[in-house]
């Protein structure tokens, strides 16, 4: 029996606890289904566009009594303007989700396989392992995206999201003018490969390398970068072995693991490499970033340590990394944008 505990809160506490324990949840929730029923494009595209939650509601064949009040909840949260009438006016925060890339990238991350994730976080804090393949039923993230496809679509348009919008930067901070042969492993839509190969007329072969199912699923869809005659689709699995390229890049792949099967994704590499081969490694390093990056960093960090036991970074937890394999950390870029990930450059020692 544990001791009883005396502690009894002040009134004014608990009511600042309710607000900030509780409302971000509901914030969340609710953004996320105006996104998937495409609410705030029905308002406009301008900050000036407005309109009544049941004129949207008769738009969408939807129920106006539920819009309404999920309406009024964000907006007296800030994410709209009411105005008389049932009428909601954009804020910057709800013309920003009119954006589809804004959308997909909520879409995923409030998708079902991360927020059911989310019931085994407190077993998974107990024992220092993901508990989330227990809430899906499913031996890790990638096989409860294998069993459901629909899931894995959203998860790669929120990706895809991301990526379209940071590789600009990204391809600009790596300096790709010397590479013939680039892999991306883990490459996903080749997003960032058709924006190297943009930016760098002298990259003669880009290869995707990516798990077979990613490519099974995004046939039938009209990627203009598959008509590309310098870019290639390479399925396979980056724990056995990868193609002979120049550099290798491993944007978001890293923190999806944990040091140790890392250590055997940098190994499969440099089984594969050629001596003069590079590594870039697109991530976050927590502790060398832009100012004003830690908190989302570190939500991405809770995250990954529930969907897939993996982690965000610091530029130690990076050395440790490296240390264990035939690379060594040649540099780190460091991005100007905010939310934006770092390059860490690795050539062989
Ligand atoms: C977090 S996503 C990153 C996608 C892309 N690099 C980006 O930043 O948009 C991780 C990618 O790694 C791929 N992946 C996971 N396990 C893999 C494996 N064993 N071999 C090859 N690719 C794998 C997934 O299919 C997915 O496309």
């Amino acid at each position: 029996m544990e001791p009883e505990n005396k502690y009894k809160a002040v009134y004014e506490n608990i009511v600042k606890f309710q607000d900030f324990a509780y409302i971000p949840f509901y914030i969340t929730t609710c953004v996320n289904s105006i996104a998937r029923l495409r609410v705030t494009e029905k308002i406009g595209a301008t900050l000036e566009s407005k309109k009544s939650s049941d004129d949207i509601a008769a738009e969408l064949h939807i129920n106006p009594d539920y819009l309404y009040r999920t309406m009024h909840f964000l907006a007296l949260n800030g994410f709209f303007v009411e105005l008389p009438g049932n009428v909601f006016q954009h804020t910057q925060l709800s013309l920003t989700l009119t954006d589809p890339s804004v959308r997909d990238e909520t879409l995923m991350m409030n998708s079902n396989i991360f927020n059911r994730s989310f019931e085994t976080l407190s077993e998974s804090i107990v024992s220092g392992v993901s508990m989330a393949p227990k809430a899906w039923g499913a031996t890790d993230l990638w096989d409860a995206f294998g069993k459901d496809p629909k899931e894995e679509t959203e998860f790669t348009l929120g990706m895809t999201a991301i990526t379209t919008r940071t590789s600009p930067v990204l391809a600009e901070l790596g300096n790709y003018s010397n590479y013939e042969t680039i892999c991306d492993l883990g490459g996903s839509q080749g997003i960032l490969l058709a924006e190297i190969l943009r930016q760098y007329p002298s990259v003669k072969s880009a290869i995707n390398f990516d798990q077979a199912y990613v490519f099974e699923n995004s046939k039938g869809q009209d990627r203009a970068i598959t008509k590309n005659p310098r870019y290639s689709e390479h399925p396979g699995n980056f724990f056995e072995s990868v193609p002979t390229a120049d550099l290798y890049i491993l944007k978001s792949i890293l923190h999806d693991w944990t040091d140790e099967k890392s250590r055997l994704i940098l190994n499969t590499i440099a089984k594969s490499c050629k001596p003069t081969s590079k590594v870039h490694i697109m991530e976050y390093v927590m502790d060398d970033g832009p100012k004003g990056n830690e908190a989302y960093v570190s939500m991405l960090d809770i995250l990954l340590l529930q969907v897939c036991d993996g982690k965000e970074r610091t530029k130690k937890q990076f050395e440790g990394i490296v240390g264990g394999t035939p690379f060594t950390i040649e540099t780190i870029l460091k991005p100007t944008l905010l939310h934006s990930q770092n390059i860490i450059v690795l050539k062989l020692k």
